[in-house]
């Protein structure tokens, strides 16, 4: 059974003393929350505030990046080591932002993420095409490379415990979400991926996300789709009101 997972993505938003404020409000709305889990990401600034404030409750901390090192001469670099020690539980890998503004290649993916497999993150990879890919037909390939290199390496049982965020680059921050069906397709073939390279049973136990414009008015009809597990939001993430609404509406049934 894979429990829903809903992750907020702050990107670059909120200081330590508004996340703060933002993270009491959630913690009243998510009280009496059941059958899903949640987290959120804020800036790496925001981290132990945010910690403070959720120490025992039931909404888990995210990092929204990692170096792959415990340490080193990485100047404006964030060990796992460091994310461990403020509390973090999941961490945000290879977002469409970080290749496109920061040059992350799956290779660095792939050493991030088995660094945060081995100091016990939750890791959330993130896969997905650009419009002009899906255009041309080649969101299935631009996938299955990205799947492919990321995952390098890892045997069934560490598979079993990423988790991985179908993102298409077009649907994120821009309102245009993709149709239920679509992304549907899309985490259908990530599953098959999986289980082709790690067998049925761990392929069944992964939870893929989706992620792109979700929001309180869509979040049911993705979750209706079998191999929608969760969502990882950004813009609809930044309001207690609309994220709490996002939790709600996923946190309809685990999967078989
Ligand atoms: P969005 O961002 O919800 O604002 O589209 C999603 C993401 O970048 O993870």
């Amino acid at each position: 059974m894979r429990i829903p997972l809903v992750a907020g993505n702050w990107k670059m938003y909120k200081t330590a003393a508004e996340a703060g404020e933002f993270v009491q409000q959630l913690k009243t709305l998510l009280k009496d929350v059941q059958g899903v889990e949640v987290a959120v990401c804020p800036p790496f600034t925001a981290l132990y505030a945010v910690a403070r404030e959720l120490a025992g409750g039931k909404v888990a901390l995210g990092a929204q990046n990692m170096h792959w090192e415990e340490e080193g001469a990485y100047t404006g670099e964030v060990s796992p080591k460091m994310l461990k020690e403020a509390g973090c539980r999941y961490v945000i890998l290879g977002h469409s932002e970080r290749r496109q503004y920061f040059q992350e290649t799956d290779q660095m993916v792939n050493k991030k993420l088995k660094a945060a497999l081995k100091w016990g993150f939750v890791p959330i990879v993130c896969v997905g095409e650009q419009l002009a890919e899906r255009e041309a037909g080649k969101t299935a390939a631009v996938v299955a490379g990205q799947m492919e290199k990321s995952l390098d390496g890892l045997n069934s049982e560490e598979l079993a415990g990423v988790v991985i965020a179908y993102e298409p680059v077009w649907a994120i921050g821009t309102g245009r979400t993709a149709q239920p069906e679509d992304a549907q397709q899309v985490n259908s073939f990530i599953r098959e991926l999986l289980a082709a390279r790690a067998g049925r049973p761990a392929a069944d136990k992964v939870r893929i996300l989706y992620g792109g414009s979700v929001k309180p008015e869509n979040i049911a009809s993705l979750m209706a789709q079998p191999d929608i597990d969760g969502a990882l939001v950004g813009g609809a993430s930044l309001q207690a009101d609309s994220f709490a609404a996002i939790v709600e509406g996923s946190r309809l049934r685990g999967r078989a």
